[in-house]
Order: structure tokens, then sequence, then C-alpha cells
């Protein structure tokens, strides 16, 4: 483990219910022993298929100095390739996201087919065989439409995951929906403190008044009164489902949670958000389906609409939170929907937790921090930080 030595000395500092070592959130190290190994070991949530709805359309995920081609074919299929062309290693696709017929390097213009394949190269040796010069693929998984990326040649297990999310999340038929539009929001606080803070709902009746009138708190680690009428009405139309939560150390959770006051959806007044429903729903529904996986990602499917979230460091005290809104492919702006009322309510959210997240890193930054106490309602964000201590282990042990 040259080099990440200090790293396995701040894992073993952690404590059974109390934050991290304070380097393990603000050190240099930290964030290169995260990039570089940890967040390389496990499955990483990068995008839907809707993003790349179309043949030739691309999406490009980055993580540190790894940059990743996520890409559908004319197959349908949707592939991920390292951005670096088999050439002499120029990144091909310079752009977050686009359309393209083939992936053209634009340094000598090599030309590779959606597939991965090389096309054409000028000018090469009579012994080159284009053959052995495709794009190099990335492990990839389209998880019920949620595309998961793993980074490295060994990529853990991801069957139950996978089984577990498909089977409640395909009813809202991803691959029917569109991106109306994604926000990149750069917060300053290392990733692991804009996890933490996603996975407790402790700071939201101070914190979240507008998202907590439609949200409530319950089901964020706070008990939920259970409704058997609801579940009846659920079962009718095959959204009835047992609460999952992180089961035999598998690294996702699935609820359904009622909303409050009466609310449709997740949107700043309650109301629907989108004219044209989705997924099983021919009435606005009460109440909506939340998936959460360590350690990158959350996501919201509600009777109109879809927002998913995913986090990537930037740098130690910077992390990138990506946030999608997807409506039905068929929706008009403007007549169904509006894009401001459809984005206030997540917008707002994610402003007042990127605020907590920037305290909570700034706070951790003093000499006279001392790791924290967990609140009882906080078992998630314990959940969170044993994946990450588990995992930052394991990584370690590979590399030593
Ligand atoms: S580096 Fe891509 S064509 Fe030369
Ligand atoms: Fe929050």
């Amino acid at each position: 483990m040259s080099g990440f030595a200090p790293i396995a000395d701040l894992l073993a500092r952690d404590r059974k219910g109390h934050t991290l070592p304070r380097e393990l959130y603000v050190s240099d190290e930290a964030f290169e022993f995260d990039t570089q190994v940890m967040l390389k070991s496990v499955w990483l949530y990068a995008c839907t298929v809707a993003h790349v709805k179309n043949p030739g359309d691309f999406f490009v995920f980055e993580l540190a100095h790894n940059s990743i081609i996520i890409v559908r074919g004319r197959d349908m299929q949707v592939r991920a390739f390292w951005n670096s062309c088999r050439h002499r290693g120029a990144k091909i696709c310079l752009e977050q996201r686009g359309r393209a017929p083939r992936l053209m390097c634009p340094y000598h213009q090599w030309t590779y087919g959606l597939d991965g394949q090389l096309l054409a190269a000028r000018s090469m040796a009579d012994d080159f065989d284009k053959a052995d010069h495709g794009l190099s693929p990335v492990a990839l998984e389209n998880v019920g439409g949620l595309i998961f990326l793993c980074l490295s040649d060994n990529p853990p297990p991801i069957d139950r995951v996978k089984a577990d999310i498909s089977a409640q999340i395909a009813v809202y038929d991803l691959e029917n929906l569109k991106v109306v539009f994604q926000d990149n929001y750069i917060e300053d606080a290392n990733w692991k403190l804009v996890m933490e803070n996603n996975r407790e709902c402790y700071h939201c009746d101070v914190g979240h008044p507008e998202l907590i009138s439609v949200l409530g708190t319950t089901g964020f680690g706070k008990d939920a009164p259970d409704d058997a009428a609801k579940h009846e009405q659920w079962k009718a139309i095959g959204i009835d489902h047992d609460l999952i939560e992180f089961p035999d150390g598998w690294w996702h959770r699935i609820a359904r949670l009622a909303l409050a006051n009466g609310a449709v959806t997740q949107s700043i007044d309650g109301k629907l958000a989108c004219q044209k429903l989705i997924g099983p729903f021919t009435a606005p529904e009460t109440s909506s389906l939340s998936v959460w996986t360590q350690p990158n990602s959350w996501h919201h499917f509600c009777c109109d609409h879809v927002v998913t979230f995913s986090l990537t460091p930037i740098s130690a005290d910077k992390t990138l939170l990506r946030t999608s809104w997807l409506v039905h492919e068929d929706a008009i702006e403007g007549v169904d929907f509006d894009p401001d009322h459809l984005a206030a309510l997540w917008r707002k959210t994610n402003q007042q937790d990127g605020y907590f997240s920037m305290i909570n890193h700034r706070g951790i930054s003093n000499d006279g921090y001392i790791q924290g106490r967990y609140a009882v309602e906080e078992k998630l964000v314990e959940d969170f930080k044993n994946f990450y201590v588990s995992h930052a282990k394991a990584a370690l042990e590979t590399i030593s």
C-alpha cells in the first residue's frame, strides 16, 4: 500500500457510532486514495438510459483524472469505454454530453464505431490490425435504466442490487422518459460529507421547510405510520413492496414513501410538475419511490417525473452534485410542464444541503475537531460511513 499507509492508520481510528477522523474528510491524500483506489473498487452511478436516449448519444462520466464515455450503439445497447484514443491516447469526447454518428478522435481523426470498434486509421503499417485497437471497455451495468460503472478490472457483484432495484423501478420505464435538464452543482465540501448529509433528515425540520412540506420527514431514519389502505391501492397497480434497507451488506435502499399535506409529487407546491403521468399511473399518486445507493447516488420516482442525483469528488473540498429531471418523452415544455416549477424544489433543497455540507467541511477543518457522535436517527449516515470504511480497508488490502 505504498503511499497510502497513513490512510490505513486513519481507517483504524474509525469509531462505532462516530464520524471519521478529520484527515479522511479534508486531506488531499484521502482524496487521492478515494479517487484512485476506493471509488474504483465499487460500482458508481453515472446516469440513466434516458441521458443516452438515441444511437450516438454519449455522456462523459469523470472521476478525478479518469474519463469514461457512455454511448448508445445502433443496436440500442449502452456501452462504456475509456475516453482515451488507442492511437496516442488523446481524449476523444471533449463535451460532457452530445450526439455523434461515430466517435472521432480530434487529434488525428482515428474513428470508432458506437460499439467501440476502430473503423478508420490513416497510413498505418501493413501489420496493423484495426481489430486489435478498439476502444477499451469499462464495466457497465444497466440497473432498470440506471447506469452504473465500475472502473476496476474486477467489479464486485451487483446482481442483488440489480434485481431489487429493477423490480421496483421498471414500471417507471426510464427508456421512455427524456431528460429535461441536468444541474451540475459544485458543493464546497468533501464528497463523504455530502453523502452523510444526504443520509439523514435530522437537519430537515429547520433546514428544509419547502421539502418537508411535501415529503414529510418519515422514512429518513424516523418511523412512518403504516397506512393499510394505501398498501391495498399500491398492490392494485403493482407498486407495493417492502422496505429494502442495505440488506446483508449490500448497498441499496428502496422505500415507497407517502407524501405529506396532499402532495402528489416532489414539487415546490406539491402539485403535478408534469401533466403527462409516467409509469403505471393514470391519476396523481400521493407517494413516491426513493432509491439510495452507496456510495454516490439517490433517486426519486414520482407519478409525473423522476429526479436522479449523482456525486463525484472533484478535490478534497469540492464535489460535483449532478441532478437530472426526467419526464415522459411525449411531454411538451410550456404545455405539460414548466421547467422552473419542475426543478424548483430540489434546486432549493440542493442549495440548502450545499450550505450544510460546506459548514460541516469548514468546521471539520479545525484543529479542534473531535470525532462526533451520530444521533439515533442518523443510522443511515453510519451505514454510509461503514460502507466507506469497509470498502476502503478492502481496497487497501488489494494494493498492499
Ligand atoms: S491520438 Fe487519437 S488519432 Fe491520434
Ligand atoms: Fe438535506
